[in-house]
């Protein structure tokens, strides 16, 4: 009998130029989780991308670590087998080493088995940090959607020469740090190749190429969920249309309220003739001398 255990952060590590690329999708409550685990993928990410995709923010940098904690607990209830990362939201690891501990325990605690956080060098210390509590630590470098206004919008990183090689140092201290994987986000393939080839860890890319160990996408994304307006980056493969199909099932159920052919006989709790005569909904109520059930 195989015994089926949850995967973990080292065996996550342990992938770094496997044949097979790392799966990594998002969930931020129970059924995304259930349909992610179902689906078979290495590691489920809460991401603060939560801020946007579910709680309908313009950026990441409105969620704290509380409302992580909430969709952290949602997804690890569902007990999947991928690996449960959350991320550590904007201002949760940038103040002190207490409060960066703190609340990666307290996503640790929800349920999580590894945090992700955002940054390179300038952040090298709170990784060290976090592992020092034997907390794994994914890293996250590129567009770091934390930085937004530091980096002047959602714009691919790592254009430039010096850019690139300073993302190459950023990933080369992580991993040098204790990061068990590493997301690069949004840049040029032929850097994310380069930072795949310069550490001993694996990277996930989201908008880096097919160079790197594994793959993320967004939840809403892989299933065509989109705020009215917004465009889908060139990156996103979209393998279902679920926003506009929820449109048209909910538009059918309002005809139907509207139509009076919901709820049928069929979809209706109904009671028994003798017990519906006795409440007199039909003539004079009769006494009942024994209890009946409904049907
Ligand atoms: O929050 C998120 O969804 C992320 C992914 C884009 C990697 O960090």
């Amino acid at each position: 009998m195989t015994v089926c255990r949850p995967v973990s952060a080292p065996d996550v590590m342990a992938r770094k130029g496997a044949e097979a690329p790392l799966v990594m999708v998002t969930a931020y409550d129970a059924p995304s989780a259930r349909t992610v685990d179902a689906a078979g993928v290495d590691a489920i990410l809460v991401g603060d991308s939560l801020a946007m995709v579910v709680l309908g923010y313009d950026d990441t940098l409105q969620v704290t670590t509380a409302d992580m904690a909430h969709h952290v607990a949602a997804v690890a209830r569902t007990r999947p087998n991928a690996l449960v990362v959350a991320d550590l939201p904007w201002l949760s690891y940038h103040v002190n080493r207490e409060e960066t501990v703190r609340n990666a325990a307290s996503l640790i605690r929800a349920g999580a088995g590894a945090v992700k956080l955002e940054g390179g060098v300038k952040r090298i210390e709170a990784v060290k940090a976090i592992l020092e509590t034997e907390i794994p630590v994914m890293g996250h470098i590129g567009l770091t959607p934390q930085s937004i206004h530091a980096l002047g919008g959602f714009k691919v990183q790592g254009k430039e020469l010096d850019a690139a090689q300073a993302l190459t140092d950023d990933a080369i201290a992580l991993a040098e740090a204790g990061c068990f994987a590493i997301v690069l986000e949004c840049v040029p393939d032929a850097v994310a190749r380069m930072i795949t080839e310069s550490v001993p860890v694996p990277t996930i890319g989201i908008g880096a190429g097919r160079h790197c160990d594994g793959q993320v996408l967004v939840w809403h994304d892989i299933l065509g969920f989109e705020a009215e307006g917004h465009r889908r980056p060139k990156f996103v493969r979209t393998y279902a249309e679920f926003e506009r199909d929820a449109v048209v099932a909910i538009e059918e159920f309002c005809s139907d309220v509207r139509a009076g052919t919901f709820p049928s006989s069929a979809e209706t709790y109904h009671m028994t003739d003798r017990m519906t005569e006795a409440l007199g909904l039909y003539g004079d109520p009769i006494a009942l001398d024994e209890p009946e059930l409904t049907q």
